[in-house]
């Protein structure tokens, strides 16, 4: 019988993901079948240890009524449905991702509401034209990319990032050592999660290249698991 192809050629799930998605996630964000049960609430919540719903309200509190806001990586559950709602339709809402099957999922969810729209686009690279925003997030993608990958979205976001407006990374941090989730993290870590280490060592702003240039502020969470850094221009 002949060696079945992975990825699998002329399939469109799997047309132009970079490498590291189907080498190290293609069970969590390519496979079609995964994401389709993989893709709820309680998924999210037990992979943040209960606190999603902090770490989303972070996110959200950045979040005014009638602003624009691009999210550089969709996110499973209700996430992408709350900042639609949240911005409203005086505003504008952008969710890109790299993976055909998250597109999809993001588009459904935002169904109906005509100022949000979902898009395929890599964090690192994509240039939403001229269009302007308030806030671009980056939930929970940092840890799951390579060491270039993450200086590729730091640098496209800080780029798109207008006089006035804001940068909001919710991520891993570096959790303290009497947090017994450490333990847990750095197992899963191994066999799961091999870019997320970096940023127990490596300050979101160490990915900048004119880091210098912005003010950034950190909250920490749950004895130091998880950040909220944003970052705005001195001027
Ligand atoms: C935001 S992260 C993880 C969020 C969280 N673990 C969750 O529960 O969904 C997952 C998403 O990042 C996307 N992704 C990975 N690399 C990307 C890139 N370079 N550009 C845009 N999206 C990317 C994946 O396709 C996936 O949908």
């Amino acid at each position: 019988m002949p060696k079945k192809c992975f990825p699998p050629i002329d399939d469109p799930y799997y047309e132009n993901v970079p490498e590291y998605m189907t080498e190290v996630y293609d069970w969590a964000y390519v496979n079609p079948r995964n994401a389709g049960w993989l893709d709820n609430n309680w998924v999210v919540r037990i992979l943040l240890f209960f606190n999603d719903q902090r770490l989303m309200r972070a996110y959200l509190n950045e979040v005014p009524e009638g602003s624009r806001v691009w999210q550089v990586a969709h996110v499973y559950g209700e996430l992408v449905q709350r900042v639609a709602r949240r911005v409203g339709p005086k505003g504008t809402f952008l969710v890109t991702d790299v993976t055909p099957v998250q597109v999809e999922h993001a588009q459904a969810k935002l169904a109906g509401m005509d100022w949000a729209r979902a898009v395929r686009g890599d964090a690192g690279v994509y240039s939403p034209g001229g269009e302007e925003f308030d806030v671009i997030c980056s939930f929970f993608l940092l840890h799951e990319v390579p060491e270039a990958k993450k200086t590729a979205v730091v640098n496209n976001m800080l780029h798109h990032l207008g006089k006035g407006k804001k940068l909001v990374f919710v991520d891993y941090y570096n959790p303290k050592p009497w947090q017994p989730i450490r333990y847990i993290l750095k197992f899963v870590n191994h066999f799961l999660e091999p870019f997320a280490e970096a940023l127990w060592k490596k300050e979101i702003s160490d990915y900048a290249k004119d880091a210098s240039r912005y003010i950034w502020r950190r909250e920490t969470f749950f004895a130091g698991v998880y950040q909220c850094v944003t970052a705005e221009h001195k001027e």
